[in-house]
């Protein structure tokens, strides 16, 4: 048997990872387990921006950025975690700039920052610059920058080892089982605190932003061992993903002054959000921009619209709007500076659509993005396991796989960077701090067992079914009925549908019983963990009986506060989703409807 003892361990090597490991590795023997090469994890997929209230171009508040988070989240985040969350970000910002992180520099030296949507001056109602950013390539910076103090710092690394169990000893978690991709061996590791940073599961849609390793592991992982999920029911829409490739365009652009235009050339978001029109918070701009495409304003008759960055659009809206730089001249740009600014996504539109943004507009549809559910956890990154937030000892979680919940129905952009680097650090403090505090707890007898049950069942299978068959229904549905907008019918429909698969999935067939790098094996079991999110998803969606933040509902398009100010905890029992609610914290703000 592969046996290993740490005392932290952290599955994921992200940013919410890296960050855990960087400081659980100051006081504790910390190792890292993550299914990719670290520097190949989603955070550097992020472009736009980290939010943090520095002021660095014009006057800033985290009391503001406090607010229009929970604004944001249409009030279903819990306050205390939101205010935590952006006290702690102006430290947070600099401390990655001390680490090195090459951020893109105001004329005097300071780091940059540019609007992005929801973020206002709480004054005036009009957008703040407050998302710090190196370019288009924020995560990218930060996935580096922290796994380069990881090393300096001497953490352990297991790379490609692909972790498929959460070992459980009466209450206590104790360990994880992982394959190691190389070999096709299982390695047990043993530890005192176990810290879950394993991202989202945007690859139950069809189109999404997500990468292909964002299959919901450690949530599918938790479930399995009787821990909730927390708000499943809301996944973002990213308003702009490249049209029909889900491929993100940062909201950036709109920050630099990028419009979306309709089929008819209007610029349609000031119907929708007059003050701060086409930086409205993103589940406001999804909607918008699918009501413009089903009532026929798309282009071309296709299910895409506009988003327009050349330099003679945005100096015109500019002009329109008033927009000014901080020394009060009016705002405009030329096309070196877009190119300065905007790089990356410059580069992904010349290679994967032969548009040049510079002079071209972009073709653009909504694209599935960001998990608000997931596992429980409380402002330390403690896992909680049920209404009365009872801690479990020894797991932790952050970053995308966890719920908080800052996010509430709807995290604002920038908020996702800023959240990983907050909650992975104190995850990353407290799982140190309670591992100096108890002993190693024996594992569990067999505890390879469930996992080698697992894989069995699929490599054993003398069925007939497909994996890319059983995952494009689940995502054709799932983005067609639990999308954007919902329908009553549309949700009980993409259930049964994810239910039907579920039991297509025992017949799996895989082509690869070899034990080398084995992906075959790997992404059917992947797609065993998406089933039972998407499976979550609809169920709680189905559940929600209003409309808040991302979950909007033609049966019952308005926030029901009386009913529905709380948070869903979903278990998955005997085959089926048990659900039970809890209350979501209101500390400063009561909750009023939201105007943009
Ligand atoms: O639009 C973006 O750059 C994405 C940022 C985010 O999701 O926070």
């Amino acid at each position: 048997m592969n046996m290993h003892q740490f005392e932290v361990l952290v599955v994921g090597a992200g940013g919410a990872g890296l960050m855990a490991a960087l400081y659980a590795s100051r006081n504790a023997h910390t190792a890292v387990l993550s299914k990719l090469y670290p520097t190949r994890s989603h955070t550097g997929t992020a472009q736009g921006g980290v939010g943090a209230a520095l002021g660095n171009i014009e006057e800033d508040h985290p009391e503001w950025h406090t607010y229009d988070s929970v604004k944001g989240s249409d009030y279903l985040g819990d306050q205390d975690a939101i205010e935590f969350m952006c006290s702690e970000a102006v430290d947070a910002v600099y401390e990655l700039e001390h680490m090195g992180l090459p951020f893109s520099r105001t004329p005097d030296g300071r780091i940059a920052q540019r609007p992005f949507g929801g973020h206002t001056n709480n004054r005036t109602g009009k957008p703040v610059r407050r998302a710090c950013y190196a370019a288009d390539r924020t995560g990218h910076m930060i996935l580096q920058t922290l796994y380069q103090q990881c090393i300096k710092n001497r953490v352990n690394f297991f790379d490609e080892f692909h972790v498929i169990d959460l070992l459980v000893n009466e209450g206590v978690a104790v360990g994880v089982v992982a394959l190691e991709l190389a070999t096709g061996e299982l390695h047990v590791f043993h530890g005192k605190a176990i810290i879950f940073a394993t991202g989202g599961h945007g690859r139950i849609f069809d189109i999404t932003s997500n990468a292909y390793a964002y299959t919901g592991d450690g949530v599918a992982i938790t479930l399995r061992k009787g821990i909730p999920a927390e708000d499943m029911e809301f996944f973002q829409f990213h308003p702009t993903g490249i049209f029909k490739l889900g491929i993100l365009i940062t909201e950036g652009v709109r920050g630099e002054g990028g419009v979306l235009i309709n089929g008819k050339g209007e610029r349609f978001m000031g119907k929708y959000a007059p003050t701060v029109k086409d930086l409205a918070s993103r589940d406001v701009i999804s909607r918008a921009m699918h009501i413009e495409m089903q009532e026929g304003r798309d282009i071309d008759g296709k299910r895409y619209l506009h988003l327009d960055v050349r330099p003679e659009t945005v100096n015109k809206y500019a002009a329109e709007d008033d927009r000014t730089n901080p020394d009060g001249t009016p705002y405009q740009v030329t096309g070196e500076e877009i190119l300065k600014k905007l790089p990356d996504i410059i580069d992904f539109c010349r290679t994967y659509l032969g548009v040049d943004p510079v002079t071209q507009p972009m073709p653009v549809q909504p694209t599935a993005h960001y998990a608000m559910g997931g596992i429980p956890t409380n402002k330390f990154g403690e896992v909680v396991i049920d209404e009365n937030n009872t801690v479990m000892p020894g797991l932790y979680a952050a970053g995308e796989c966890a719920c908080v919940s800052v996010h509430g129905a709807n995290r604002l952009g920038t908020n996702s960077l800023l959240d990983l680097i907050v909650f992975g650090k104190h995850a990353g403090i407290k799982a140190a701090e309670y591992a100096n505090q108890v002993k190693f707890v024996p594992l569990p007898e067999d505890a390879t067992g469930f996992s080698r049950q697992q894989l069995d069942a699929i490599l054993n299978s003398s069925g007939s079914e497909r994996i890319a068959d059983i995952a494009s229904e689940m995502k054709t549905v799932m983005n067609d009925y639990v999308g954007v907008f919902r329908t009553e019918d549309g949700m009980k429909r993409a259930l049964e549908v994810v239910r039907q698969l579920k039991g297509r999935f025992k017949n799996v067939r895989v082509d690869d019983h070899g034990k080398i790098y084995n992906t075959d094996l790997l992404n059917a079991w992947e797609l065993s963990n998406l089933l039972d999110l998407a499976e979550i998803t609809a169920t709680c969606a189905l559940e929600r009986k209003e409309s808040r933040g991302a979950h909007a509902r033609d049966d019952y398009p308005k926030r029901d506060d009386n009913n529905w100010l709380k948070h869903s905890l979903a278990w998955t029992r005997n085959g089926d989703v048990e659900i039970r609610y809890k209350p979501v914290v209101i500390t400063k703000f009561q909750p009023k409807e939201r105007v943009y």
